[in-house]
């Protein structure tokens, strides 16, 4: 397959897929599409370990990294934790014993979050990191990336990506240098804006052509990525479909989960980070809707009342409250399997779809 995104960074497949996991960014790779490593809750030493990694199982095979670099330094967890009411400190307890959530095993909340998972300092020193290694993308979980991190990726030879909810974000994100754009729809797992990958795609590629567009949100079989190239994207950006591959870290509680739910199973709920994010339903989100919950707060404010509480769930793998954030394409992910046979199917049912396609319009077109 050969499409703008294949040529700027010699791939096999248009296939990129988001992960926290090394594992999951060093499979997709290796198969011919292009890992892209979550970097944003992670402190540069470990990082370093990480990258330090990727480099030496792929070989010269490209990655990227994805960063989030708010505009503004955020407040430590201690600061924001002071501001926050009482009447939500209590709700939260009470979801503790609820479910029966025990403390956290690592006890390092502070400096993960006070460094900023949110802060333009900390993304500075992962960027410092990610310079000494051999990244090939850096890409843009919000606005567009400072200018010091666009000239230092071109000075570099790593290409600039951004992510957009908006044609208006796909704009902003080129007129500060991105060469690539994801249209992502709001049936993605993660934050998500309203509009479907359906609708949203065209009109990206619209706004922004001819710099190229991956379609994310809802892409889980070949079908899907031949309708994503038939939108006038230039390949497909994946999150939801590596949850569940055999290389995800997600707790084998939350895989399970996974695997058994449909695509009406997830929600779209500020409970966890203050923003909407789109996850699995679980009894703990659910809580927060429940007739007298109190009512998420803002970001930061919201992530930073059950930052603890969620890192020890998803630590101890607490059955009830446990869960992920996922797309509505978890309706389809029903089979534990490699990374590198999820990229087979994907390729194989293109082919098929594409091969179809062409009989479909040599019939209408009279040969
Ligand atoms: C568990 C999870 C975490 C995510 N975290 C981020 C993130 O930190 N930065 C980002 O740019 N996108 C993030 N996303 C969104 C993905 O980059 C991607 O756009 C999305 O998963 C595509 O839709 P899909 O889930 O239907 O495949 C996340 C998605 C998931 C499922």
């Amino acid at each position: 397959m050969q499409t703008k995104m294949t040529t700027m960074f010699g791939i096999e497949y248009p296939i990129f897929a988001f992960s926290h996991c090394r594992d999951v960014v060093a499979a997709v790779s290796k198969a011919g599409g292009m890992g892209v490593f979550g970097v944003s809750a992670l402190l540069p030493e470990d990082l370093e370990t990480d990258l330090a990694w990727l480099d030496r199982e792929l070989q010269g095979r490209p990655y990227g990294v994805d960063l989030v670099v708010p505009e503004s330094e955020g407040k430590d967890l201690e600061s924001l934790k002071a501001e926050i009411p009482e009447a939500h400190k209590r709700f939260v307890a009470q979801l503790g014993e609820r479910f029966g959530v025990p403390e956290r095993r690592s006890g390092r909340a502070g400096r993960e979050f006070g460094k900023g998972t949110w802060g333009p300092k900390l993304a500075a020193e992962q960027w410092q990191v990610a310079l000494n290694h051999k990244v090939a993308a850096v890409v843009s979980a919000l606005g567009p990336l400072p200018p010091s991190i666009v000239e230092a990726a071109r000075a570099n030879n790593i290409r600039v990506g951004g992510m957009s909810g908006a044609p208006e974000h796909a704009r902003r994100h080129v007129a500060g240098g991105a060469e690539f754009v994801i249209a992502q729809g709001t049936e993605a797992g993660g934050h998500t804006g309203d509009v479907s990958t359906f609708v949203l795609v065209p009109q990206v590629v619209d706004a922004v052509g001819p710099v190229p567009v991956l379609a994310a949100g809802g892409v889980g079989t070949g079908r899907q990525l031949a309708a994503a190239l038939a939108l006038g994207a230039e390949g497909v950006w994946t999150g939801s479909i590596w949850l569940t591959s055999n290389e995800s870290s997600l707790h084998p509680r939350a895989v399970e989960k996974l695997l058994a739910a449909s695509s009406f199973d997830t929600v779209r709920s500020r409970a966890r980070t203050g923003k909407p994010l789109r996850q699995l339903k679980t009894a703990w989100n659910q809580a927060w809707e429940a007739e007298g919950a109190p009512k998420p707060l803002p970001a930061p404010y919201q992530r930073a009342l059950v930052y603890e509480q969620m890192q020890s769930i998803e630590e101890h793998g607490v059955a009830e409250p446990i869960g992920s954030a996922v797309g509505q394409i978890v309706g389809t992910m029903n089979e534990r399997r490699p990374a590198a046979r999820i990229m087979r199917r994907l390729v194989e049912e293109y082919a098929e779809v594409a091969d179809q396609l062409r009989a479909t319009i040599n019939t209408h077109l009279g040969d």
